[in-house]
């Protein structure tokens, strides 16, 4: 049922505007929805890409308590940043705007209005929680509580991060407000509901019979949540950070973010196309794509398609092309935690290299299931495919042509059968990626893409032009020129992917465009035609750059199990005689030094009052021998001998083991005579 579209609208999810994008961003959902565009924009089709800030929801909030300040300023710091990075990344929107635009807070208003006054809401009372000090409604968020399963303090209201487990406020023990730590106390609300189960079965039939061609996790998900059957939906919020619900009556609340942010991407459109917005949104003929993360696939395929069918005069999404998760170094990636690649940040560490990232996260896209980023994959496939492959093969027919016919493009002769065979191969490829970027598989459209550069560079291999530079020119002159015919056809077909690198290889070439229609041609370059300065496409990444990066994420994961520390149970009691039994004393350290081929072990020598005596201890990690020289340590006296790498140990050196597993040895705090008691 290939339904023919004049024109495609394709949305990415809002991201929130309470943190910085990261890595994880930009592989779910803003890599591949670029690609998609820049490639139907270079078919010359009409396309929008529309984005924008999600910035209303309670994290804002928070945030904004924390650091002092107004919600408005958290949202005007992000929008900043985030969309700053995005046009870094080369991150094509048509616009990028914000829900606290004039436009956007007028359209879901006005949304809203219609269902309400056209009677598809349902108005209910509950009981929720009140902070009567604060005078207000607590959001499932701000408030905590002790865990009901796992007992830990300080589990929110939707959720244990310790164990886990989804949670409703009313579950918490001793629930409390999450800022000020005030009792709460329960009382009834009224709310607006958005009774999704009246939508069931249009939904059963939209999604599971007329889109069983949406990614197989999208498909998935949309159906457990239907056999599961449908409830009623807030879409209201007792905040004062939204926008206002346009009902008199209800002051103090405001539509629910999950409400608002989706219609952004109406009102997005219609900021950029004041007169012409509708078109693109009430026509038939526009096919709406929305490209978002695994979590956001209940709101993008079940609730707005429920809200869209209620105000009734808006097309529906034709396909949600979903990602899974990309983790970082095997962790699941988390902003609280810090445990991200910050895309403000790379571009320090990585200037100029967008388009390695952006290959990286492709190579790696988390299509199907959740995928890995590491460092070390970073590094191979920019120097093993980037480097090796495409910048070599470009580089070396650059190269050649400048030197043998200096920088002009030569005229082919008659071609062997191994050209037309290499030609063959190319003139394939254009089907091969459309179809494979038609179905949303960016993976393997790019795979296909660096296929090419690898039949480029085998040709060049195997022809070997540098060495028939002495014996036959004619011969050269063809090859040179259907290396050159290869490198236009490469900078077409990685234009959607590496869009910086395409730019630079189109100056290499100079030619001042590429279509998507030429891709496959041979004829790019006339004879005769001037190429430009030759520059490097892509360059090395040596291991410094890479270990710089390693460090830095093994210093966070230090300083979080630092900040997630808990203390260890205490162990069973035991008596004061068999405490008394251990003979602990103060000594101080005459010498120090490491034990041969024990990493881990120093010797000390130790005044204990008695004569002296050596002692061997295992924290060689955390201790400069020399540093320990002089200082006063408490020991066990009466510890029975052992021999520990050949030398003979009299006692152990008391240490305490720190949060991060690290160790410090334990001495007095005042000056005491060596072979004093402790106790
Ligand atoms: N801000 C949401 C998130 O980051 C996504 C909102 S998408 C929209 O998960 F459709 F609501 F805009
Ligand atoms: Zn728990």
């Amino acid at each position: 049922m290939e339904k023919k579209f004049a024109r495609t609208l394709v949305t990415t999810a809002l991201p929130y505007a309470n943190g910085p994008v990261h890595i994880g961003h930009l592989a779910g959902v803003y890599v591949p929805a670029d690609i998609y565009v820049r490639y139907l924009r270079l078919k010359g089709e009409e396309v929008l890409h529309i984005g924008g800030s999600d910035e209303h929801g309670v994290p804002v909030t928070i945030r904004a308590k924390k650091e002092g300040c107004t919600p408005q300023d958290v949202v005007d710091r992000y929008h900043g940043i985030i969309k700053q990075a995005f046009a870094d990344f080369g991150i094509s929107f048509d616009i990028y705007s914000r829900t606290t635009s004039a436009t956007h807070r007028q359209h879901a208003s006005d949304f809203f209005r219609k269902l309400y006054d056209e009677g598809k809401f349902v108005k209910q009372e509950s009981e929720q929680f009140y902070d009567e000090e604060a005078k207000q409604f607590l959001s499932d968020r701000n408030i905590v509580g002790e865990c009901p399963r796992c007992h830990a303090d300080g589990a929110y209201g939707d959720q244990c991060e310790k164990c886990g487990s989804t949670l409703s406020p009313d579950e918490l023990i001793n629930p409390k407000n999450a800022l000020t730590g005030n009792a709460l106390v329960k009382r009834p609300t009224s709310h607006w509901y958005l009774p999704l189960n009246d939508y069931q079965g249009w939904l059963e039939k939209w999604i599971l019979e007329e889109h069983k061609e949406w990614r197989s996790n999208v498909y998935g998900q949309c159906k457990s949540w239907l056999d599961a059957g449908l409830r009623p939906r807030a879409v209201t919020r007792d905040l004062e950070w939204g926008i206002p619900v346009p009902v008199e009556g209800a002051e103090g609340k405001v539509l629910y973010v999950w409400f608002d942010a989706p219609i952004g991407y109406i009102s997005n459109t219609k900021e950029l196309l004041p007169n012409d917005w509708e078109k693109w949104w009430k026509d038939e003929s526009t096919r709406l794509i929305h490209f978002i993360g695994k979590d956001n696939i209940v709101f993008h395929c079940i609730v707005f398609p429920a809200m869209l069918k209620a105000e009734g005069s808006y097309i529906l999404p034709d396909n949600v092309p979903s990602n899974e998760f990309l983790n970082l170094e095997g962790d699941k990636i988390s902003t609280s935690r810090n445990w991200a690649v910050w895309l403000h940040e790379y571009l320090v560490d990585f200037p100029g290299k967008q388009d390695v990232l952006r290959y990286v996260l492709t190579a790696n896209a988390p299509e199907t299931k959740d995928n890995d980023f590491t460092w070390k994959d970073f590094q191979a496939r920019n120097n093993s495919e980037l480097v090796a492959i495409y910048g070599n093969f470009v580089n070396r027919a650059l190269q050649l042509t400048k030197k043998y016919f200096n920088g002009v493009v030569p005229e082919a002769g008659e071609l062997t059968d191994y050209d037309r065979e290499t030609l063959n191969e190319f003139a394939g490829v254009k089907e091969e990626v459309e179809k494979l970027l038609n179905n949303f598989k960016f993976r393997d459209a790019q795979k296909e893409a660096m296929n090419l550069a690898r039949i480029g560079n085998k040709y060049l291999a195997d022809t070997e032009p540098w060495k028939l530079a002495k014996t036959d020119m004619p011969r050269v002159q063809t090859i040179l020129n259907i290396a050159l015919q290869l490198v236009a056809n490469l900078g077409i077909a990685f234009e959607p992917f590496l869009p910086f690198s395409s730019k630079k290889l189109r100056e290499m070439l100079n030619l001042n465009s590429f279509e998507w229609s030429n891709l496959g041609r041979i004829d790019h370059l006339a004879a005769g035609h001037t190429l430009g300065e030759a520059q490097l496409l892509f360059e090395k990444i040596e291991d410094d750059a890479i270990n710089a990066q390693i460090e830095r994420l093994e210093r966070i994961k230090k300083e979080n199990e630092v900040n997630s520390f808990t203390p260890a149970p205490v162990a069973p009691t035991v008596a004061f005689d068999d405490f008394m039994k251990l003979d602990i004393r103060v000594g101080k350290v005459l010498e120090c030094e490491k034990v041969p081929k024990a990493d881990k072990l120093l010797k000390f020598k130790i005044d204990d009052g008695m004569g002296g005596r050596t002692i061997v201890s295992g924290i060689a990690k955390y201790y400069k021998p020399e540093d320990l020289v002089g200082k006063e340590v408490c020991f066990i006296a009466n510890f029975e001998p052992r021999k520990l790498k050949g030398v003979e140990s009299q006692g152990m050196i008391l240490s305490a083991e720190n949060a991060d597993g690290s160790l410090v040895v334990i001495g007095p705090q005042g000056e005491v005579k060596p072979g004093c008691k402790v106790g």
